[in-house]
């Protein structure tokens, strides 16, 4: 038996709503076919965007999107995805190397503003720091948030359709300047954000600035950018503006997306739980340099990286896979994970949201499915901006990691409880113990949970869905049975 423990008294934080945040890149089949079907498709479109998807994504609240990369961000000049579309140049997409695509620039500064106000996100725009200046990437968000008609390059997005300022409250400066983003090295990267931060900063209206991070949990980064970041600024973060610091994790195994054993199972698992200590050494490492905690953690690429091919475009999309359910298992621990420590995390965005990595969807011409992660997020929606609570479990080993992983919620005197089964192939019984608190009435059990290499498909596109029923709960403690390889929402 398995005991969840959820401590009333004990508050984390407010769970930061853009801990749910996504992230979508010029790559492959995000976008194009992805996202966007233009507005002369037969597919149905709202202004050029796939109705359906507009429509999936807005049920789950998405609270931030991050654009148009990735790597892509580093060689990508914001002026050719703006004026009248028809008239926007043709690029070389960054990943061209991999897909031999090239850039189309359809959807640029304006159209990727109206996507996110029509799925009820904030943006977070990706600057590049490698290929141009500060004084591009200023002129940017001039032309982004400066009032209506007030400067030549606010005119400039009025005669482009958008009089009024765009809001854009998080510009990431570079993205994984230790490799794609100019192969810099820590102290390199602290001098190029050091300008940027400065220059951009008297634009920037106090949107909030994020600095690239390390590559997973290369502490010696993290030491040395802010060793150089804050060097002769009397290490007071307000001397360089700084507001978010961005680590990329992905996780993956020998194996494919679909095909895997029950050892490539908990492989991957145990990588996916090893979030936690990123966070918590990361943040350890930060706060010897912010110890009053004013520069936010972000996670702002994760999710599982298999080998590519295994999506419906059959390898025509870069990096395209297939989620299963193992890679809501994933999701669930992950998104877990950040909860727990939501007084440390303040944004986190999944890669990608269509037709790539732990995509939430597929789709190609008039077909789209939502994977089982899509449902992760819908059932976990409700812990954005509710209150974080303290839970301490006592589990089971599956594999050689713990069985049960939980994460807990209050909000308006309703409790969400997410509980993730990890086990490949064994039910969990879990004991759910109230401290300072007690369920008052019936709860609702809603689990997401199929055999470990379930995935959805346009032929069959419920396969894995979640599935609701009611639990009667007295007192302070209840038992509940968790299927094998599920992830499930207690609410109460
Ligand atoms: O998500 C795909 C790529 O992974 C991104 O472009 C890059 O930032 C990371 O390496």
């Amino acid at each position: 038996m398995n005991t969840v423990h959820i401590l009333y008294p004990e508050h984390i934080g407010t769970i930061n709503p853009n801990i749910y945040g996504h992230f979508s890149e010029h790559i492959g089949g995000v976008f194009y076919d992805g996202i966007w079907v233009g507005e002369d498709s037969k597919v149905p479109n709202i202004h050029g965007f796939r109705k359906e998807l507009v429509e999936l994504f807005a049920k789950i609240k998405p609270p931030v999107l991050r654009w148009p990369g990735g790597c892509f961000a580093e060689t990508y000049d914001w002026r050719d995805g703006i004026g009248p579309r028809e008239k926007r140049p043709t690029t070389v997409n960054w990943w061209y190397n991999d897909d031999g695509r090239l850039e189309s620039n359809q959807v640029g500064t304006h159209e990727f503003v109206e996507f996110c106000s029509l799925v009820g996100a904030k943006p977070c725009f990706a600057a590049n720091a490698t290929t141009t200046t500060p004084m591009e990437i200023r002129n940017w968000m001039e032309y982004c948030l400066f009032p209506e008609g007030s400067t030549t390059l606010a005119q400039l997005r009025g005669q482009n359709g958008s009089p009024a300022p765009f809001d854009i409250p998080y510009w990431g400066l570079g993205n994984e300047n230790w490799g794609g983003g100019g192969n810099m090295t820590p102290e390199d990267y602290a001098a190029v954000y050091r300008k940027y931060a400065m220059v951009c900063d008297s634009v920037a209206r106090s949107r909030a600035f994020v600095a690239c991070g390390p590559n997973g949990n290369s502490l010696d980064w993290t030491r040395r950018f802010f060793q150089k970041l804050f060097d002769g600024l009397d290490g007071h973060p307000n001397n360089c503006k700084i507001d978010g610091y961005a680590v990329h994790y992905y996780c993956g195994t020998a194996g494919t997306a679909t095909q895997f054993t029950k050892e490539q199972w908990y492989e991957l698992l145990t990588k996916a739980a090893y979030m936690e200590d990123i966070i918590v050494q990361q943040r350890g490492v930060m706060d010897s340099y912010d110890p009053q905690r004013r520069i936010g953690m972000v996670v702002d690429e994760w999710g599982c990286w298999h080998q590519g091919g295994s999506g419906p475009s059959k390898g025509y999309n870069l990096f395209e896979q297939q989620s299963t359910m193992r890679d809501a298992v994933v999701a669930g621990m992950t998104l877990n994970i950040f909860n727990n420590h939501c007084d440390k995390v303040m944004m986190a965005n999944v890669a990608q949201l269509v037709n790539n990595l732990h995509s939430l969807f597929l789709a190609g011409g008039d077909q789209l499915v939502a994977t089982p992660n899509y449902y992760v997020f819908d059932m976990m929606k409700e812990h954005q901006g509710a209150g974080g609570l303290r839970t301490v479990v006592e589990a089971e080993q599956a594999g050689n990691i713990a069985q049960v992983s939980a994460s807990a919620s209050v909000k308006d005197g309703k409790t969400l409880v997410t509980l993730v089964n990890t086990s490949y192939d064994q039910e969990a019984e879990v004991r759910l113990a109230l401290q300072g608190g007690g369920f008052a009435g019936d709860g609702e059990l809603v689990c997401l949970s199929a055999k470990p290499d379930a995935y959805n498909t346009f032929e069959d596109p419920q396969a894995v869905r979640p599935v609701s029923s009611k639990v009667a709960l007295n007192g302070s403690e209840a038992v509940v049975t968790l299927p094998a390889a599920s992830v499930c929402c207690l609410r109460f």
